[in-house]
């Protein structure tokens, strides 16, 4: 089993390391790996970000800096972790006592916090206002965790609290319930990432963008440590760049695999066969399929006759006449922008040669997205 964390390009206007990553881990882990998204953003911005990139649908889910965990599609809260997080936390102190320095301007409402307060401040004024505050928090009696991110952003968390305690507390928990992952990787760019490399077992990637005072503590803590590598690759391209590096299992993302018709009856996945059934889905709309006769016989080979395709709606159609209609749709996004993932791919094997695969698929057409399946 493993982690991971995963990582947004802003700089990646199509998505593409972000897709990469999705056929990856659909094809190959979704089934016995959990994926995890630790994220800085309060759950307002976390959604915000899900409905503007293609991002899959995590296991579980840390925000606000690892103040919050959730679990599931429904996102489940944890918690026992609020209960061990109100320990030594009286946020009206951190208020009272950070309104005290100029230097410190509010962030947005949204991204204030149960147990999280955040501020802006400028880059040549953190380090002396974080040495200043902590001495005044703790003459108040709080043990508070002050972290600084993305050379702007300023979290003031309870001690025990941050993306890496989540973790931690997680692994914890899997480990009671004789679920421990075999690995587990965690993937980061930023100052409140840098906890995450320092839970004992856990494998790490810096993405090649990584912030500096990442790389700073990198530097400083971590050099030497075998565990912990700087991607040459960013953002999600980093996490794969990284699975590789690490033996952590397969590395090579269908959507890199030119020729999707390698197709072998002895290698059969049911997951692996969905996610490049909408590969070639896509290539097919946008005109780019090689080989695509012989995909096609290998497609109704490997889909018995009796196969059925089920929509949500209810309605029913054979895999064979599904496949068959694909016709009409030959290049009609040829030069558009226009992609399709499919996330939660879960296979169950139903007879001794059928497998129900439940998914859903994302198309994105130009701006707009459309209809989840
Ligand atoms: C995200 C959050 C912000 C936090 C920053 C660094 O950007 O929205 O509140 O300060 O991450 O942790």
């Amino acid at each position: 089993m493993r982690d991971n964390m995963l990582q947004v390009d802003h700089h990646d206007p199509e998505n593409l390391s972000l897709l990469r990553f999705n056929a990856l881990w659909e094809s190959n882990y979704r089934n016995n790996s959990l994926l995890v998204f630790s994220t800085g953003r309060s759950p307002t911005l976390y959604k915000e970000l899900r409905k503007e990139k293609p991002m899959l649908t995590p296991d579980i889910t840390i925000m606000s800096v690892g103040t919050e965990i959730t679990y599931g599609n429904s996102m489940v809260p944890d918690n026992g972790w609020v209960e061990f997080l109100n320990k030594k936390w009286d946020r009206n102190i951190v208020s009272e006592e950070t309104s005290k320095f100029p230097e410190l301007s509010l962030q947005s409402e949204t991204e204030q916090r149960p147990h999280k307060v955040s501020f802006y401040v400028q880059k040549d004024k953190a380090q002396d206002v974080m040495k200043a505050l902590a001495t005044r928090l703790q003459e108040r009696g709080l043990d508070v965790k002050i972290i600084y991110s993305g050379g702007m952003d300023l979290d003031i968390l309870p001690q025990g609290a941050g993306k890496g305690q989540a973790l931690a507390y997680l692994l914890k928990k899997f480990k009671a319930s004789n679920k421990l992952p075999v690995n587990t990787l965690a993937c980061g760019d930023s100052g409140n990432d840098a906890e995450l490399f320092s839970i004992p077992d856990v494998h790490g990637v810096m993405v090649s963008n990584a912030q500096e005072e990442l790389l700073q503590w990198h530097a400083a803590n971590a050099k030497n440590n075998p565990k912990i590598i700087h991607a040459t690759e960013r953002c999600a391209a980093g996490i794969i760049q990284a699975i590789g590096h690490f033996n952590l299992g397969p590395s090579t993302s269908p959507r890199d695999v030119t020729d999707l018709s390698d197709s072998k009856m002895e290698n059969f996945d049911p997951a692996y066969e969905v996610v490049k059934l909408y590969l070639f889905y896509e290539r097919w709309r946008r005109a780019e399929v090689e080989n695509f006769e012989l995909y096609l016989a290998n497609l109704k080979a490997v889909c018995c006759l009796s196969g059925i395709f089920v929509h949500p709606s209810g309605i029913e159609q054979s895999l064979h006449d599904a496949i068959n209609s694909l016709k009409t749709c030959y290049g009609d996004k040829q030069g558009k922008q226009f992609r399709v993932w499919v996330d939660q791919v879960l296979p169950a094997q139903i007879g001794s040669e059928s497998w129900l695969v439940s998914f859903k698929k994302w198309e994105q057409s130009g701006e707009a997205w459309s209809t989840l399946y």
